[in-house]
């Protein structure tokens, strides 16, 4: 069943989810937000609930759709703009990283004169400075659209709370003043306070808070929009404050217990980001004396204990980033060999090696990848690294990989890479890494690749393929044990058919009425969808199943010119007539190349089933 045939009530978490909004609906502890008088008419009943996964699937429950501002957590992603456009060491100049203890609108800095960190009305009213520097008067509008980008969706400012905080924020004034003084603010200070008193007060839902928090657990990707918003540098940093300082004076606490990285708002949401996994956001006006929703934190802790979410609680075997292993001789190309190049496959098998790689490769994946490589290398040639099923691989594994192909090309080892999904991140990271090392190829479809390694393999033994030669009939594998006199019997029935590049001699569906010797040339055997099964050359028979099932079921097409001889099935009925054991020959070569062909299949069954 597809997934979105699932009603979302029916999915474990959503159950979960009902469970707690039922249960701490009925908390009317806290209160609601009053030092911003329009923060007081909030409805102390709503309570929603929302979580986004990574590959981008909602799970709503409540009043999720319901809108309030921001406020506070507005600072996590305002600190994320900060580091991705003005850069690390200038935020770092003005703003520390560590927890102050103190409440959020504490008017205190550190030893040196800078804010503790982004999470306090200090740090952030520094980075907003920084953005209004940069911006000037577009200042509010580039936040507009950054923090849109990270909700997917178009935010808006909710008027009446930007100006009853405008008119009750003497507090913040006195903080933007002492930052002035200590010249970690520059400029005006009435202007960067209206970009910070504006984005403070941006219209959000638990459900948008869901989202700009999976955007974080995806390293800066917005899973529904997939926009790039903010890179994975400036990601891991707001992740490291939200852990330290995002809870206010209960952060030592929130580590402990919750162990997911989070930040709240006095308006009543809270947003919590576990990387690579989800994005949970949760409204509540009900407030603690901290400024932190209350439903919202027995949310955050039931969701962390019941599902084991705590950061520091993962599981994970670096193992399981090999899908396969094996070599050219188990598993072969689906291109069909004549028997002496095949011959030399089996001799030579260990030249050429295979790792299927999945899952996100990180530095213990590849480190554990560098160690199976190493007891490869004996005799190793050609190594295909495939990773149709990889979807990230970090820098540092990166610098890893460097590494091991470094190793590989002083040892006379040549490296493909096969199967990087097509405009996907990892394309873009891969082929930006490739283009400084020539000497690794990339090649698109692993069977094409084991192909390659196959090629190579028989040309440093032969000094050529025996791709495309006329070959006579003697030496067709169907035809086998055939005399002299049988042959040229069933010679004077075949006719000889010409393909050019690019047409088709067989078409799925159709009934067969003939088989084909192929005498030069190439051609595939594909699926109406276009996947190939098999690659033919001279010397090798094709619709020849018709022996057997007039039904043909792939396409057959010429890869080069092709030259065919062809021979019609009821003239093989008339030869059969008069050469009864020239035709049980036929059909016993063609009993054994099927068995062949089954044994290589299930070859490849074995290993793949293996892992
Ligand atoms: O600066 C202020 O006071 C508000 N605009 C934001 C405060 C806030 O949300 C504190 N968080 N719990």
């Amino acid at each position: 069943m597809d997934e979105s045939q699932v009603s979302a009530a029916e999915l474990p978490l959503a159950r979960f989810l009902a469970r707690c909004h039922a249960e701490y609906s009925r908390d009317q502890s806290g209160e609601v937000a009053a030092y911003i008088p329009e923060l007081a008419l909030a409805d102390p009943a709503h309570f929603g609930i929302a979580v986004t996964t990574v590959d981008g699937y909602v799970y709503e429950i409540g009043d999720s759709t319901v809108e309030f501002t921001i406020q506070s957590i507005s600072k996590a992603f305002v600190f994320a703009l900060a580091l991705e456009t003005v850069g690390a060491e200038r935020v770092e100049s003005i703003v520390g990283v560590e927890p102050s203890g103190d409440a959020f609108n504490s008017i205190r800095l550190g030893s040196d004169n800078r804010p503790f960190n982004p999470m306090v009305n200090a740090g952030a009213i520094a980075c907003t400075g920084l953005i209004c520097e940069r911006e000037q008067d577009g200042a509010f509008d580039w936040l507009l659209q950054a923090l849109s980008r990270f909700a997917g969706r178009r935010l808006e400012v909710d008027e009446p709370t930007f100006r009853s905080e405008r008119e009750s924020g003497d507090r913040n004034r006195a903080i933007a003043y002492l930052l002035r003084n200590h010249g970690v603010l520059q400029g005006d200070v009435d202007q960067v306070l209206d970009v910070y008193f504006r984005q403070c007060a941006l219209r959000v839902s638990a459900r948008d808070l869901s989202v700009m928090a999976a955007t974080l657990a995806h390293k800066g990707r917005n899973p529904l929009t997939g926009e790039q918003v903010v890179s994975s540098y400036a990601v891991a940093r707001t992740l490291s404050v939200m852990t330290s300082s995002g809870m206010y004076d209960s952060a030592g606490r929130w580590v402990y217990r919750v162990g997911i990285p989070a930040k709240s708002g006095v308006g009543g949401g809270i947003v919590a980001s576990l990387p690579s996994q989800l994005g949970l956001g949760t409204y509540s006006p009900l407030i603690d004396d901290q400024g932190n929703s209350i439903r919202g934190l027995r949310t955050c802790e039931a969701l962390s204990t019941h599902f084991g979410l705590h950061m520091l609680n993962r599981v994970g075997d670096v193992r399981t980033c090999i899908a396969a292993s094996y070599d050219v001789g188990s598993v072969s190309s689906r291109r069909s060999r004549p028997p002496r190049e095949q011959a030399i496959l089996e001799a030579h098998h260990g030249e050429g090696a295979i790792l299927e790689l999945t899952g996100a490769l990180s530095f213990g994946n590849i480190e554990y990848v560098s160690r199976r490589i190493r007891n490869l290398r004996d005799g190793l040639r050609y190594l295909i690294l495939d990773f149709r099923r990889v979807p990230s691989v970090s820098e540092a594994s990166l610098r890893l990989l460097a590494d091991v192909l470094d190793d590989l090309a002083q040892a006379h080892v040549e490296v493909v890479f096969s199967g990087i999904p097509r405009g996907t991140p990892i394309e873009q990271s891969l082929s930006e890494w490739l283009t400084d090392r020539p000497a690794v190829r990339s090649i698109g479809l692993l069977d094409e690749a084991i192909e390659w390694a196959e090629d190579r393999i028989i040309h440093s033994e032969t000094g050529d393929l025996e791709l495309g030669t006329s070959t006579d009939l003697h030496e067709q594998e169907l035809l086998r044990g055939l005399d002299d006199d049988e042959l040229s019997a069933l010679t004077a029935l075949l006719v000889q058919r010409e393909y050019r590049t690019g047409e088709r001699l067989i078409s799925a569906g159709e009934t067969a009425s003939s088989l084909m010797f192929v005498m030069s040339g190439i051609v595939s055997v594909r699926l109406q969808s276009g996947v190939r099964l098999a690659t033919l050359s001279a010397g090798m028979a094709v619709g020849e199943m018709a022996l057997l099932e007039t039904a043909r079921s792939a396409d057959v097409w010429a890869d080069t010119k092709v030259v065919c001889l062809e021979l019609a099935l009821d003239a093989f009925a008339r030869f059969r007539a008069g050469h009864a054991r020239a035709g049980e020959k036929i059909m016993a070569n063609l009993a054994r190349l099927l068995a062949k062909r089954l044994i290589v299949a299930n070859n490849k069954i074995e290993v793949l089933a293996s892992y």
